[in-house]
């Protein structure tokens, strides 16, 4: 993998996205910026870790604007927009991107299996990756809410690592700092 070309290619992306798609913009840059912040306090190296915070959000370009809909999803609504890692996995990995897709694909999958894919058996990485797409879309507003409070927004973000199994307390306590200084630059 050549890694200088993958970030240019992944930059020119986002900057095409920012003309044309500016509120998956907002999503994918966010993540990925919350998502790199993570991975370099715990000395993840792995590139292909980076161009999955970013691209984990691809597949939402696949499912329509959903996400911007005035008023909730309907449950019909809510299945399509779970397809999303499957449709940035497929992406990525016909790109060679193979790392890459894989932290993609379970980045929606929870410690308790409680995830998109019930899933259970997971790379950490893809956790990291859950907890910066997650807490980017609490601080965001929708159309049907404000964007959550700090502590709203942590608190949901982080409940399902609190049972200490798959991250360490000091793990979670690390994110939950990492998150805070994030927070303040909004
Ligand atoms: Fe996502």
């Amino acid at each position: 993998m050549d890694f200088e070309y993958e970030k240019k290619f992944l930059d020119d992306f986002v900057a095409m996205l920012k003309l044309y798609k500016p509120f998956l913009y907002q999503k994918i840059n966010e993540t990925g910026i919350i998502a790199s912040l993570i991975g370099k306090e715990f000395g993840i190296e792995e590139p292909e870790y980076y161009l999955a915070g970013y691209y984990a959000n691809l597949g939402l370009l696949g499912v329509g604007n959903y996400l911007q809909k005035p008023g909730h999803l309907n449950e019909q609504e809510k299945e399509v927009v779970k397809r999303h890692p499957v449709l940035s996995h497929e992406y990525l990995e016909k790109r060679g991107l193979v790392k890459c897709a894989d932290f993609v694909y379970y980045h929606h999958e929870l410690p308790d299996g409680s995830g998109y894919y019930k899933e259970t058996n997971f790379p950490k990485e893809a956790s990291f990756i859950n907890i910066a797409d997650v807490f980017q879309g609490c601080v965001s507003p929708r159309s049907y809410r404000p964007p959550f409070t700090f502590r709203e927004a942590l608190e949901t973000t982080m409940k399902p690592y609190k049972n200490y199994i798959f991250l360490q307390k000091e793990e979670v306590d690390a994110i939950e700092k990492i998150l805070k200084a994030y927070y303040e630059t909004l």
